[in-house]
């Protein structure tokens, strides 16, 4: 059986990952693989309970690195459950956020650090590491806008600061330029179908599809 791809999309807050891995996933069907679709934080029945503890409630109800050990420990319940073994089935996985999350948002812009970041992923998710990531990157003040008109409850990291907000783009930017051969930067400004081209065009050159 053909191996799946596990393929991330990240970026700060409005940038449009869920519309945009909903349809990457379409169009992977299309092409015909077999797709699994999930999110973090959640993508299994635990982890969804501790995107509860993580999205909602007063910005300052968590240490830092409590913070942190959550968002890692949703992780590696997600990977157990659901990644792991649709990867194994030969599915291709298209994750909306992961890893580099954490990295941007508790390492870059909560200011715990890249070594910290990178040490609890060791020992949580070992060499786990995605095939392709997409970073979709806009601007803090136009991310902000879009995401809080369609908040709904689950928006405490969208009442973080903007100078959070700043720190953690130039976070994922940073990642990007550290890890060309897994990161692919995508301007997110542009219109749905915009912003899908440029993702399915990295997808096939990287991963080899070919979009019918
Ligand atoms: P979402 O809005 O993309 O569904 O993600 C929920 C929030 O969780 C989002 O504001 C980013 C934040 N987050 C982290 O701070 N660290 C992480 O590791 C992950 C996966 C998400």
């Amino acid at each position: 059986m053909a191996g799946g791809k596990f393929i991330t999309l990240e970026g700060g807050e409005g940038t449009g990952k869920s519309t945009q891995a909903a349809l990457l996933a379409e169009g992977l069907r299309e092409a015909g693989k077999d797709v699994t679709v999930t999110r973090e934080p959640g993508g299994a029945p635990g982890a969804e309970q501790i995107r509860s503890l993580l999205v909602e409630g007063a910005v300052e109800r968590w240490d830092p690195m409590t913070e942190a050990l959550l968002h890692v420990a949703a992780r590696r319940q997600h990977l157990e459950e659901t990644i792991q073994p649709a990867l194994d089935a030969g599915r291709w996985v298209v994750c909306d956020r992961f890893a580099d999350s954490t990295m941007a948002y508790q390492g870059y812009g909560l200011g715990l650090g890249r070594d910290a970041m990178a040490g609890l992923h060791e020992l949580a998710i070992g060499g786990m590491t995605p095939d392709l990531t997409v970073v979709l990157d806009l601007p803090v003040e136009t991310g902000l806008g879009r995401a809080t008109a369609k908040s709904g409850g689950e928006d405490r990291y969208e009442r973080m600061d903007a100078e959070f907000h700043r720190r953690l783009r130039d976070g994922f930017l940073d990642i990007a330029r550290r890890e060309p051969e897994r990161c692919a930067v995508i301007d997110a400004l542009g219109a749905i179908d915009a912003v899908q081209a440029a993702i399915r065009a990295v997808v096939g050159e990287r991963l080899g599809v070919d979009w019918p």
